[in-house]
Formats: C-alpha cells, sequence, structure tokens
C-alpha cells in the first residue's frame, strides 16, 4: 500500500468530517429578501419571469415581510411600482409615495426587521431611466447633477418614513456622497448607505424590469451602469464610494462577477454585499422548471460560491426558501 501525506478524502469519508473542515457558511444571517410593493389592497400578482415573487400591495407585503423575519432573515429591500409614472421620478420622493407607505407600514407593524430601500428613479420616471434625462440627446445620457438632487431628496424622504438603511442605485456620479450630505443635513447621520458600488450594465437585469415595470422606454443604460469587461473599473468605483462614506459596498450581479467580489473583499475593509440578480434566479427556476437541475441543490451552491467568493451579504429572491431549508 503507497503511503500517502495527504490523502484528501480522509477528511470527507462522512458528513460530520465535511462538517467539522467545511470553510463557507450559508445562514439566514446573511440573506435580504427584496420585495415589489404597489398601491391598491389585496394584491398579489404573480411575476412571471420571477416565479414565487409578486408585486404585492402594503397589506400583503406586511405578511410576507413577518413571514421572512420569522425564518430569521435580517432585512428587506424594497422596490416600489407607483400608480403614475413622469420625468422626473416624483412618486420616489412624494411623502405619501409607495415606498414611504410601504416603509412606514412594515416599521410599525414587522419591528425588528431592517428595511432597506432602493434609492433610484427608474421605476418612477415615464422614460424607464435611472435618473433626469439631459435634453435633447441623441444618445441616453444622465443629467447628472439634476438627478443627484433627487436621489437625495428620495433618500431623505425613505429615511424620514422609516427606512432603517437606503441603497443608491442609479450609477450616477457622486450619489453617495450627495446623499450621505443630504442625510445629515436632515438628522439622519445614523442611517447607513448601502451603495450599488459596481453595477453592470447586464442583461441579467430582465425580469426585474418585468417585476419593476421599469424597462427603459429608449436606448439602454450604457452610459451609466457599468460596462461587463470591466474590473479595474469597478475597484475604483468602489473606492470612490468608501471614500464618499458608503458603509457596504455592492457588486451587481452576482454569478458572473464573482472575481469583482473576491477582490473587492481583499482590497477594502467595509462589508461587501452581493446582488443575486433577476435573472440569475430566472434561470435556476427555468431549468429547473425542465426537470434540467435539481433546483435546491443548485440554489445552495450559487449562494455558498457567492459567500465563499467574499459576500457577506447576498441579496437573493431565494432568500425565503433557502431561509425555510436552511431553518
Ligand atoms: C434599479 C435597479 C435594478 C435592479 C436593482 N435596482 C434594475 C436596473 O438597473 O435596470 C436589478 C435587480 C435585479 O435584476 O434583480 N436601478
Amino acid at each position: 500500500m503507497q503511503s500517502c501525506v495527504w490523502r484528501p478524502k480522509r477528511l470527507r469519508q462522512n458528513a460530520n468530517f465535511r462538517r467539522l473542515v467545511r470553510e463557507t457558511r450559508l445562514g439566514a444571517d446573511h440573506l435580504v429578501m427584496p420585495f415589489f410593493v404597489r398601491e391598491g389592497k389585496g394584491i398579489k400578482n404573480q411575476i412571471a419571469s420571477l416565479p414565487g415573487n409578486y408585486q404585492l400591495s402594503v397589506d400583503n407585503l406586511v405578511a410576507e415581510a413577518k413571514a421572512a423575519k420569522a425564518l430569521g432573515i435580517p432585512a428587506v429591500l424594497l422596490f416600489g411600482i407607483p400608480e403614475k409614472k413622469d420625468e422626473r421620478g416624483s412618486g420616489a420622493y412624494a411623502k405619501n409615495g409607495i415606498i414611504q407607505k410601504a416603509t412606514a407600514a412594515l416599521k410599525q407593524k414587522v419591528p425588528g426587521l431592517l428595511v432597506i430601500t432602493d434609492v433610484c428613479l427608474c421605476e418612477f420616471t415615464s422614460t424607464g431611466h435611472c435618473g433626469i434625462l439631459k435634453g435633447g440627446a441623441r444618445e441616453v445620457r444622465l443629467d447628472n447633477d439634476a438627478t443627484l438632487e433627487l436621489l437625495a431628496k428620495t433618500a431623505v424622504s425613505q429615511a424620514r418614513s422609516g427606512a432603517d438603511m437606503v441603497a443608491p442605485s442609479a450609477m450616477a456620479d457622486g450619489q453617495v456622497a450627495a446623499i450621505r450630505k443630504a442625510l445629515d443635513e436632515d438628522g439622519f447621520t445614523e442611517t447607513p448607505i448601502m451603495a450599488y458600488s459596481a453595477k453592470y450594465a447586464s442583461s441579467f437585469y430582465g425580469p426585474f424590469r418585468d417585476a419593476a415595470e421599469s424597462a427603459p422606454k429608449l436606448g439602454n443604460r450604457l452610459t451609466y451602469q457599468m460596462d461587463p469587461s470591466n474590473f479595474r473599473e469597478a475597484l475604483r468605483e468602489i473606492a470612490l464610494d468608501v471614500q464618499e462614506g458608503a458603509d457596504i459596498v455592492m457588486v451587481k450581479p452576482a454569478l458572473a462577477y464573482l472575481d469583482i467580489i473576491a477582490r473587492a473583499k481583499q482590497k477594502f475593509q467595509v462589508p461587501v454585499a452581493a446582488y443575486n440578480v433577476s435573472g440569475e434566479f430566472a434561470m435556476v427556476k427555468a431549468a429547473a422548471r425542465l426537470g434540467w437541475l435539481d433546483e435546491t441543490r443548485t440554489i445552495l451552491e450559487i449562494l455558498t460560491a457567492i459567500r465563499r467568493a467574499g459576500a457577506d451579504i447576498i441579496i437573493t429572491y431565494h432568500a425565503i426558501d433557502v431561509a425555510k431549508k436552511l431553518h
């Protein structure tokens, strides 16, 4: 018998050995569940491309959020679908806007659950873009400074309605600094910012845009979201957000960008979040429906890989299902 210094299989021989030497843990602690909320009562509209996810009215959102909390999920992330859209996305910062109402209801009815609000205009603008557009341009371009003002207004209005953390996702330059300043001036010095720092112009957002009714009406987001080819640029974006006061930085999407997550974790001393986006979710669901993949094992493998790459936090539409499995 050949003697071997290291036989890797020694520590794989049964479940207890494997548990002892497991390097990466996946638990409900790390998960954030996104929800889509709209006006009305008793509404629970199935989103075809996001099976098991719904556009919810506030009453139903409260029920779902309670279930998430009961499973040990610490936080939810809210996206709003307003009744009316306009060029300046005024529903995003309306005192009685859908996100503001939903946030207030959750803070009152589901205490002990963190409410994170997405700070962006794309669900609220008639153009479907994440900010104000420069007039007359042939190519879609954001009017950056006009957009910053509205993003800051949106964040303050969300904080006033009780948001525990705001998450700017518009990819406007300087958005973290503008929001930090506005929050501080309004007395919200303790409200953290989770910045969508490295957000790529990705085809994986397709189902989300159905869910949030936020697909751009003209052009695309290539002039403000990142080129998927770029790595160093992501690190510069993250560094800038850290400098501007981001408390948590995010890489989005997750699965096709594990290299960015890994580097961000090594390089920066802030928590790193990864957004396992709608298209990543839909791919697994579709393949599972066809019987081509084992759904549960695939989901656990993907989320564990995102954690292994370095994500402290994972925002995922699988959160509730996974928390049930891990419970
Ligand atoms: C808003 C926003 C988007 C997502 C999160 N915030 C859509 C986009 O940029 O088009 C996508 C999330 C997902 O696909 O799950 N700007």
